[in-house]
C-alpha cells in the first residue's frame, strides 16, 4: 500500500502525483512490481465535474488492463519465462536440458513439488499416476453419449467435469471449504490423490474421446507401459497379439508432453486459478482450464496451423496469404505470443523432434508450405516490427499430423500434459500463505447511466440495434449462393472441406454444381439413392436425378470452406453418411500410419483416388464415389448391402466391382484382382488406374521407410503391369502412368533411380519372385 510523501523515501519506491488533486503517493516496489491497490488512495471526493457517477472517482483510481497485458496476478515459484531472451525454465531448470535428459513424468513431479524426484520418489510418483489411470465404467456410458462428430476437446472438457462427480471426497462443497487449503498431512494426501488421478486419467479420457468417434471399443489402460506408450496403446490397440506402440513415436510424444506441461500463467492456467479461487473442486477447475485451452488463440492453435497450411495449399500461395495477414483478413496461426518477443524456445526443441518423427513416418508435404511461410514471415517487416515469431504450435501440428492424429485431436494432445501445469498452479494457490483469496476483477463501466424503466407500449425501436443473424443452418447454402453470384454462368467443381464437422480435413468429393441454387436447397434432405449425382446437373430441372456428362468438367474452380452445415443440418443426408464413412476410412489410415510408419504413402488414399480421377476429366460422379467407397469398404466393416442402402444400386455395383476386401498394401492380391479385370467394368478399371497413379506418385515422392531401391522398383514394375491390363479403359490416365514409369525417377538416400529400369536384368535377386507372382515382360 502506498504512503504519503511526508514519509522517508527509499530507492525501491515509485512516486506518483495525481495532477487532478496534486496528491502525491509513494508506492513500494517489490520484485519489480507495485500493488495495484495503492492507486486506490488517489481519489476525488464526490463526483468531479467531468466524471460520471459510474466512474466512482471517490473510491480511488482503478488500473485498467484489458487482456492482462501487464498485470501480475499471483506470486509463483513454478515456471519462469523471459520473453525477450526466449528463456523458459521449470523451477529453474532450462527447458532444453529437461527435454534432453528428463521425462514427462519426472518433470511433472518437478513442476508439482518443486524439485526433481529422488529415485524412490520417482518410482512412487510414476506408480501412483499410472495406478490412477482406470476410470469408473459408468464413465463409459457418459462418453458413449457423444455424437461421432463431437469435437474431442468438447468431450474432454465435459469428461473432466464428469470425472469429478465420481469423487465426492474431493469436493469442498461436500467436504468443507478448507478441504485443500489447510496443508495438514490429511489434506495434502487428499490433494495429491486428486492430482495423481487427474494426471493418470487424462490420457484415458482423451483416448476414449478418440475411440468413441471411430466406433471402436475403449481400451483399458495397459500394465507395464510408460505414460505416453500407454496413451498410444489406448488409442490404437485393436486386437493384435502383444501390441506395443512405436518407441520412436512414444518417445517423441513424451518430449512433446514435457514441453507442453507448463507455461506459467497462460490463458488456461489463469482459468483454473480464477475458477479454483472460488474454492471449487480441482476437476471443475481442470474442466474450465481445458475449455480455455480449446480456443484457437491458445491450445487450438496447433489445429488452426494445419488448417491454415492446407488452406494455403502450396508454397507459391504464401505471398498472397501473407498479404491477407497484413491486411488483417487472416491470422498467421502459430506465430506470435503474449510473452515471447523472440522465438519460443520450445519451437527449437520441437523442430528437432520433428526431424526424428518425419524420419519414421515420412515427410509431410505441408512442411514445404510451412517452411515457405515461416521464411517469408521472418523476412517481412510486418512480423519483424511486431516481434512475431513462430511459437510451439507452429511445428507441433505438423508432427501430430505426421503421427497420424486427426486435426481436432491436436488440442487434446496439448491438454493432456498441460493438466500437470494446471494442477501445479492450483496446488500452489491452495497452499499459498495468507489463504485462498477469490479472484474478482473490476471493470470500467461505460454503459448507460441511471435511467427509468419504459413500458413496452411506449418503446420505439432503437436505431443501430443488432438483429439476430440468419440461422447457421443455411451457411453452406449462402456460401454457394455468394459463390454463384461471382460467376453465374460457369459449371463448377466444388471441393468441400468439412473442417468443423469431421476431425480430418477430407476432400469430400468433387461434384459439379448447377447454376441453380434452389436445386441444392431442395436436396438437403435427399433420399439415399443417387447421392452426390444430384448436385451434378447443369440445369435445375434435371438436378435431382441426372448424372452429369464428363464434358461439363471443363471449367472447374475449386472452392474450399470451413463449414458444411448447410448440407448436413437436420435430416442428415446421404452426403453426411458418405462423410461419416469416409471419416472412418481416413482415420483408419492415420491409425495405421501411427502403428506402422511405413504405411505413410497410403495416407488419405481414397481422397487421392478421387482427386486423380477427377483430374483426368474422364469420369463421372458415380466413379468418384466408388473410388472413395472402394477403400471405405476395404478399411471398414461396411458391407456392399450398406453401400447399396445408402448410395443406391448403381454405386454399390461399381464399388462391388472394385472391392477386394483387403488393405491397399496387399499388392499381390490386388494384382490377382486386376488380372481378371477383363470381366470388370470400365469404371472399375478407371478406379484401379487412379489408385495406382496415386500410390506411385506418393511412393515416388517419399520412398516408404524400410523400402530399398529394389523393392521400390519392383513396386513400380508391378504397377506397370496393372496399367497394361487396364490401359484400354482410360487412355488418358494410362498415358500419364506410362510416362511416369518410363521416364519417372525416384530418390533414395540422395541418389536418383529410374522407376522402371531399362532392362529387367537390372533388377537382381530372388526376392522378386517370392514377393510377387512371376511376371514375364
Ligand atoms: N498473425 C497476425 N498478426 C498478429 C499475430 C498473428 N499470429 N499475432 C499478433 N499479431 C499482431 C496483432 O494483430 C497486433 O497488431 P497491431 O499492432 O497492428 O494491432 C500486434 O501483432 C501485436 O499483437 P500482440 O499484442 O503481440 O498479441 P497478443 O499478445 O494480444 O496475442 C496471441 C498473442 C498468441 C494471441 C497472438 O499472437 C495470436 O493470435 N497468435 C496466433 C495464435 C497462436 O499461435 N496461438 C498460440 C500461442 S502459443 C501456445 C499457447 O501457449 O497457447
Amino acid at each position: 500500500m502506498g504512503r504519503l510523501t511526508t514519509q522517508l523515501s527509499s530507492s525501491d519506491t515509485i512516486t506518483v502525483i495525481d495532477n487532478r488533486t496534486s496528491k502525491t503517493i509513494e508506492i513500494p516496489i517489490t520484485e519489480n512490481s507495485i500493488p495495484a491497490t495503492a492507486f486506490k488512495q488517489l481519489s476525488i471526493p464526490g463526483v468531479s465535474s467531468k466524471g460520471r457517477e459510474e466512474d466512482e472517482e471517490s473510491k480511488g483510481l482503478r488500473v485498467f488492463d484489458p487482456g492482462y497485458m501487464n498485470t501480475a496476478v499471483i506470486k509463483s515459484t513454478i515456471t519462469f519465462i523471459d520473453g525477450e531472451a526466449g528463456i523458459l525454465r521449470y523451477r529453474g531448470y532450462p527447458i532444453e536440458q529437461l527435454a534432453e535428459h528428463s521425462t514427462f513424468l519426472e518433470s511433472s513431479y518437478l513442476l508439482l513439488y518443486g524439485n526433481l524426484p529422488s529415485p524412490s520418489q520417482k518410482i512412487l510418483f510414476e506408480k501412483e499416476v499410472q495406478a490412477h489411470s482406470y476410470v469408473h465404467s459408468d464413465l463409459e456410458g457418459f462418453m458413449k453419449s457423444f455424437r461421432y462428430d463431437a469435437h474431442p476437446m468438447a468431450i474432454l472438457v465435459s469428461a473432466f467435469s464428469a470425472l469429478g462427480s465420481f469423487h465426492s471426497e474431493a469436493n469442498p462443497s461436500l467436504q468443507g471449504q478448507k478441504l485443500f487449503t489447510t496443508g495438514t498431512p490429511d489434506s495434502l494426501r487428499n490433494m495429491d490423490k486428486q492430482i495423481y488421478r487427474l494426471i493418470g486419467k487424462a490420457p484415458t479420457l482423451a483416448a476414449m474421446a478418440y475411440r468413441i468417434r471411430q466406433g471402436r471399443p475403449f481400451n483399458r489402460p495397459p500394465v507395464g507401459l510408460g505414460y505416453t506408450e500407454s496413451f498410444l496403446y489406448q488409442l490404437d490397440f485393436l486386437n493384435e497379439r502383444e501390441y506395443r506402440p512405436s518407441p520412436v513415436l512414444a518417445k517423441a510424444l513424451d518430449v512433446l508432453f514435457l514441453l507442453h506441461a507448463d507455461h506459467e500463467v497462460n490463458c488456461s492456467t489463469a482459468s483454473i486459478l480464477q475458477v479454483g479461487s472460488s474454492g471449487v473442486d480441482p476437476y471443475s477447475g481442470v474442466a474450465a482450464a481445458c475449455a480455455a485451452l480449446y480456443g484457437p488463440l491458445h491450445g487450438g492453435a496447433n489445429e488452426a496451423v494445419i488448417r491454415m497450411l492446407l488452406d494455403i495449399g502450396s508454397p507459391e500461395n504464401v505471398p498472397e496469404f501473407i498479404e491477407k495477414v497484413k491486411s488483417k483478413q487472416k491470422v498467421l496461426s502459430g506465430f506470435g505470443h503474449r510473452v515471447y518477443r523472440t522465438s519460443d524456445p520450445r519451437s527449437f526443441v520441437i523442430r528437432k523432434i520433428a526431424e526424428e518423427v518425419f524420419e519414421a513416418t515420412g515427410r509431410d508435404q505441408l512442411l514445404e508450405v510451412a517452411m515457405a511461410l515461416h521464411d517469408a514471415a521472418l523476412k517481412d517487416d510486418y512480423f519483424k516490427s511486431r516481434k512475431l515469431y513462430p511459437n510451439v504450435d507452429f511445428w507441433s501440428g505438423l508432427i501430430y499430423r505426421a503421427m497420424g492424429f486427426p486435426f481436432d485431436f491436436f488440442p487434446v494432445l496439448f491438454a493432456v500434459p498441460r493438466v500437470v501445469g494446471w494442477l501445479a498452479h492450483w496446488r500452489q494457490m491452495m497452499l499459498a500463505q495468507g489463504g485462498l483469496k477469490i479472484w474478482r476483477p473490476r471493470q470500467i463501466y461505460v454503459g448507460p447511466t441511471l435511467r427509468d424503466y419504459v413500458r413496452l407500449e411506449d418503446r420505439a425501436e432503437e436505431s443501430g440495434q443488432k438483429h439476430v443473424n440468419q440461422a447457421s443452418a443455411t451457411f453452406g447454402l449462402r456460401l454457394i449462393e455468394s459463390y454463384q453470384k461471382d460467376k453465374p454462368d460457369q459449371p463448377r467443381q466444388v471441393s468441400v472441406i468439412p473442417l468443423l464437422i469431421f476431425d480430418l480435413t477430407i476432400v469430400l468429393t468433387h461434384y459439379r454444381m448447377s447454376p441453380s441454387v434452389t436445386s441444392i436447397s431442395n436436396n438437403t434432405t435427399a433420399t439415399p439413392s443417387s447421392s452426390l449425382s444430384k448436385y451434378t446437373s447443369t440445369s435445375p430441372a434435371s438436378s435431382s436425378s441426372s448424372k452429369s456428362s464428363s464434358s461439363s468438367l471443363n471449367s472447374m474452380t475449386t472452392v474450399t470452406t470451413t463449414s458444411f452445415d448447410g448440407f448436413l443440418d437436420g435430416n442428415i443426408s446421404d452426403v453426411g453418411i458418405l462423410l461419416k464413412t469416409l471419416s472412418f476410412s481416413s482415420q483408419k489410415h492415420s491409425f495405421q500410419r501411427r502403428k506402422d510408419p511405413a504405411q505413410s504413402p497410403y495416407i488419405n488414399h481414397p481422397i487421392g483416388v478421387a482427386n486423380f480421377i477427377a483430374e483426368t476429366g474422364e469420369t463421372d460422379i458415380v466413379v468418384l464415389q466408388a473410388a472413395i467407397l472402394h477403400d471405405v469398404v476395404e478399411d471398414t466393416e461396411c458391407t456392399i448391402d450398406e453401400i447399396e442402402l445408402h448410395f443406391g444400386p448403381e454405386v454399390a455395383k461399381v464399388v462391388d466391382e472394385c472391392s477386394d476386401d483387403t488393405t491397399l498394401s496387399a499388392c499381390a492380391r490386388k494384382l490377382a484382382q486386376v488380372e481378371t479385370a477383363g470381366h470388370k467394368s470400365k469404371r472399375a478399371q478407371q478406379v484401379k488406374l487412379g489408385d495406382k497413379l496415386h500410390n506411385c506418385l506418393s511412393i515416388q515422392s517419399a520412398i516408404p521407410v524400410g523400402w530399398d531401391v529394389e523393392r521400390s522398383q519392383r513396386y513400380f514394375i508391378w504397377s506397370k503391369q496393372v496399367v497394361d491390363l487396364c490401359a484400354s479403359s482410360n487412355p488418358k490416365l494410362a498415358a500419364r502412368l506410362y510416362t511416369l514409369f518410363s521416364e519417372g525417377t525416384f530418390v533414395h538416400r540422395g541418389k536418383t533411380y529410374a522407376c522402371v529400369p531399362r532392362k529387367m536384368s537390372d533388377i537382381s535377386g530372388t526376392k522378386w519372385k517370392s514377393y510377387y507372382p512371376p511376371v514375364d515382360y
